[in-house]
């Protein structure tokens, strides 16, 4: 069965190992997820079948406005339902945090995500040109505005 649990100290190394894998050069280390944990405008949720860590998704809220970051799942893992089921989870929650809309950047390219957030409501408002670096390429953005 899988859990959703809140970040952890214990989780950081592996989750910025698994990141490594999945987003290269621009993975978060596990000092950027530890920093996280103290922080009272981010909540982050951790996916876990048993004791093995299999995805992630979190986010900073800003007076209201929440940004969506580090959402993954592993390999193996995938078209479970399981990001779909984290980020509902993720964005129910936050409300806790005073999070109310949702936004977020995927690569142009990144078919799976893209459909995955639009299937969870989000509208894309717009281009980042050049956003991503390794390989340099758009981000679109996108919202769930609630306001
Ligand atoms: C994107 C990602 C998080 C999706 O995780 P997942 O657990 O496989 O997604 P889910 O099973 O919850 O899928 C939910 C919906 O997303 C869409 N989707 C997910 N993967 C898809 C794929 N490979 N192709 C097309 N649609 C896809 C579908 O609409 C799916 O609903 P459906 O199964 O009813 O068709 C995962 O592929 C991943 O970790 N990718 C690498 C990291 C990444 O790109 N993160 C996003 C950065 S912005």
């Amino acid at each position: 069965m899988i859990v959703y649990d809140r970040l952890k100290s214990e989780y950081c190394l592996t989750l910025s190992l698994l990141e490594k894998e999945i987003f290269g050069e621009d993975a978060w280390s596990e000092d950027d997820f530890r920093e996280t944990i103290c922080c009272d405008y981010a909540y982050y949720l951790v996916a876990k079948d048993g004791d093995e860590i299999i995805g992630c998704a979190g986010l900073r809220n800003m007076c209201g406005d929440a940004d969506i970051t580090n959402v993954f799942v592993r390999d193996g893992y995938r078209r479970r339902g399981i990001a779909e089921e984290m980020l509902k989870k993720l964005m129910e929650e936050s409300r806790g945090i005073g999070a109310r809309n949702f936004t977020l950047e995927v690569r142009s390219s990144n078919y799976a995500a893209i459909r995955l957030y639009e299937k969870l409501g989000f509208v894309s408002e717009g281009v980042r040109p050049g956003f991503y670096d390794h390989p340099k390429e758009d981000a679109l953005i996108y919202w769930i505005r609630n306001d």
